[in-house]
């Protein structure tokens, strides 16, 4: 009931202009004062000058971060390795800093996992994977940069397998397993990032390395009996002319017909019970864009060749994507904890390296998501995980509301800049909807183009997030739904940062995808969480994901609002708005 009472709409109209209504602004903003105070006490995370830290996002308490490395689940506990600079806020002096986990949202510090010390890594320990072997112990995989700077693969164990928290690990002695030579031709500029190994019904482990031939980017196969002598095969798993350097390959089985469970990376189909069907996900993290793309095909076991289901353009660029906005070097692994497949993934800043010098770090790393094949079997869905949930906190609840054209409504009651909002709205009556140009083919250049300023028919509606009172500054995360040459409705998700701050130093490029749903059968939901710079929105159930890094000037700690817009000429209905306060996570 409570809750109800602290929802309310605002007329933003009413608030920010004249002098009139200077009242009413003063005793909104005192309202808005008494949340920040009661959440900097309790909940809220910022430090003094530090408005752009995380709340409950992944990030160490300072310095560079960029790839995790290397996530598994061992004797109840999550661990997460990850790139890190101990000396500063740029990339350099890389070493696998570790923090274990019980929910994948509080993490503990266990020290440097993984640091230079050998030659075949003592120029760099890069990233990796996690393998079971047979009798259980996890193996890694990692990347070494040995003193002429070439790229090698090595071994580590750890050091006491009763161990829990896995602190120490000792390198194989054999390092490094894999290394460039004059007869197999590899780049040793080009040869990094293992994948998680898996094992055949032969007995043979299998295990895949990024690499590229002048531009075709491949991934190199290796094979061995042992996990410590590897052959390299004599072919690539899968390799694409064209599309330069793989970075971070991952390879892994998922379920067909819409099932969430998640898969052990060695599993390879018929013997899985009560299951008709496995295909298999490669994904890529391209060198040359920054983006991690992936395909879903099926990978023949007896020849170890992966052959995408749709070849062509969705091995490049113009394929699909696991995020659609600031997102790279992801990585799986399954949690047989919980029967699932979790994806992690680093977000980089866009702001100036003297910034990130400034503020003393850089880099953060997404919430945690269940990853499972869409019933459709053309895509992947992707959902936070359902621990973060356990950070909400106070909340509120709107069944119905209808949006007129050019309106914006203040969704009040939640600390606007650390929170989680669900908005979902009504079928729409896509006879009102404007027509699709068959040029506007490029998602994000449309997003671009159309950004939250420009009205259309059926949208921009969403939310805009981290605002300024008087909307100086916002993030607007949106749909806009056109009709298609054949008739059918064509939906654009977009998150616009062109307004995100009046820093105009950031990198404010609009981000959009197009998402596979058809509101007029069904209703169109938008999850965001909201995290100081970060803000991760998620299209109908997770079909498309976009994450922005935004550095508002005004919309900062208790000053940030929260908002629910409709730009379109015609009228949309909001079916459902919840939002929540998100407690801060325990990040050491
Ligand atoms: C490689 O390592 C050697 C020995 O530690 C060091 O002198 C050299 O500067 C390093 N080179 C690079 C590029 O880091
Ligand atoms: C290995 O770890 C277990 C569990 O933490 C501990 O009891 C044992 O003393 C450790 N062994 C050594 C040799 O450190
Ligand atoms: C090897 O890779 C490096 C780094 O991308 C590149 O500069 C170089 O041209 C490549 N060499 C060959 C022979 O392809
Ligand atoms: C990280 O972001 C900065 C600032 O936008 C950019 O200059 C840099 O190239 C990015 N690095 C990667 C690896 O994405
Ligand atoms: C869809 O939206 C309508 C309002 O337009 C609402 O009555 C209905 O409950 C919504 N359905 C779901 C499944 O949320
Ligand atoms: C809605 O469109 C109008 C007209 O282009 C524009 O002035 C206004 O800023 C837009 N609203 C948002 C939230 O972008």
């Amino acid at each position: 009931m409570a809750s109800l009472n602290l929802f309310s709409f605002f007329a933003l109209l009413f608030l920010c202009h004249g002098a009139l209504h200077l009242q009413a602004s003063h005793h909104h903003v005192y309202s808005r004062l008494q949340d920040g105070v009661s959440a900097v006490g309790s909940s809220s995370s910022s430090s003094k000058g530090q408005p752009y830290r995380t709340g409950y996002h992944f990030q160490p308490p300072k310095n560079w971060i960029n790839d995790l490395s290397g996530p598994m689940i061992y004797k109840g506990i999550y661990h997460l390795f990850y790139q890190y600079n101990p000396k500063g806020a740029v990339w350099g002096n890389i070493v696998w800093a570790h923090s274990t986990s019980t929910d994948l949202i509080n993490w503990t510090p266990q020290g440097y996992g993984i640091y230079p010390s050998h030659p075949s890594d003592i120029n760099g320990t890069w990233s990796g994977s996690t393998t079971f072997l047979q009798d259980g112990t996890p193996a890694i995989l990692y990347t070494g940069i040995n003193p002429k700077n070439q790229q090698v693969q090595n071994l580590a164990v750890p050091k006491n397998r009763s161990d829990p928290y896995l602190k120490d690990w000792v390198k194989n002695l054999k390092n490094p397993l894999m290394a460039p030579t004059p007869q197999n031709r590899i780049n040793a500029s080009s040869f990094r990032d293992p994948t998680t190994a898996w094992m055949g019904r032969d007995k043979i482990w299998r295990v895949i390395i990024g690499s590229k031939v002048d531009r075709k980017g491949m991934a190199v196969l290796y094979t061995s009996k042992d996990f410590v002598n590897w052959v390299r095969a004599d072919h690539p798993l899968h390799s694409t002319d064209g599309t330069g350097m793989w970075e971070c390959p991952d390879f892994f089985p998922v379920l067909v017909g819409g099932y969430k469970n998640g898969l052990d990376t060695s599993k390879l189909g018929p013997k899985v019970k009560h299951v008709l069907k496995v295909k298999h996900v490669l994904k890529v993290s391209l060198d040359d864009t920054k983006h991690d793309h992936y395909t879903i095909g099926k990978y023949d076991p007896f020849v170890d060749v992966y052959t995408p289901d749709h070849d062509g353009l969705a091995d490049q660029d113009l394929g699909m994507r696991y995020d659609y906005g600031k997102y790279y070097a992801s990585k799986t692994f399954f949690d047989w904890g919980k029967n699932r497949r979790i994806l992690l993934g680093w977000v980089n800043e866009s702001s100036t390296e003297d910034d990130d010098v400034a503020k003393g770090w850089a880099g953060v790393h997404t919430i945690p998501r269940k990853i499972w094949l869409d019933k459709s079997g053309k895509q992947l869905v992707q959902w936070p995980i359902e621990e973060v949930e356990k950070l909400r906190e106070k909340g509120v609840k709107k069944p119905c509301q209808e949006l007129k054209p050019g309106s914006v409504h203040e969704v009040t009651g939640v600390t606007a800049e650390q929170a989680d909002v669900e908005i979902s709205f009504g079928k729409l009556d896509l006879s009102k909807a404007e027509k699709l140009d068959p040029s506007w083919t490029d998602p994000q250049a449309l997003c671009t183009r159309k950004g939250a300023s420009v009205r259309g028919a059926l949208g921009p509606f969403g939310l805009l997030v981290l605002g300024s009172k008087c909307m100086q500054e916002y993030t607007a995360v949106f749909f806009r739904v056109f009709q298609g040459h054949d008739g059918k409705p064509v939906v654009l998700m977009c998150s616009d940062q062109s307004k995100s701050s009046r820093n105009d130093e950031n990198d404010k490029a609009s981000y959009g995808t197009f998402v596979d749903v058809n509101p007029a059968l069904e209703n169109l939901s938008l999850r965001t969480l909201i995290d100081h710079s970060i803000v991760e929105s998620f299209g109908a159930h997770g079909k498309s994901v976009i994450t922005a890094r935004v550095y508002p000037l005004l919309a900062i700690d208790g000053a940030a609002h929260l908002y629910a817009f409709n730009n379109g000429t015609q009228s949309v209905k909001a079916s459902r708005l919840s939002a929540w306060s998100m407690k801060k996570a325990r990040i050491g």
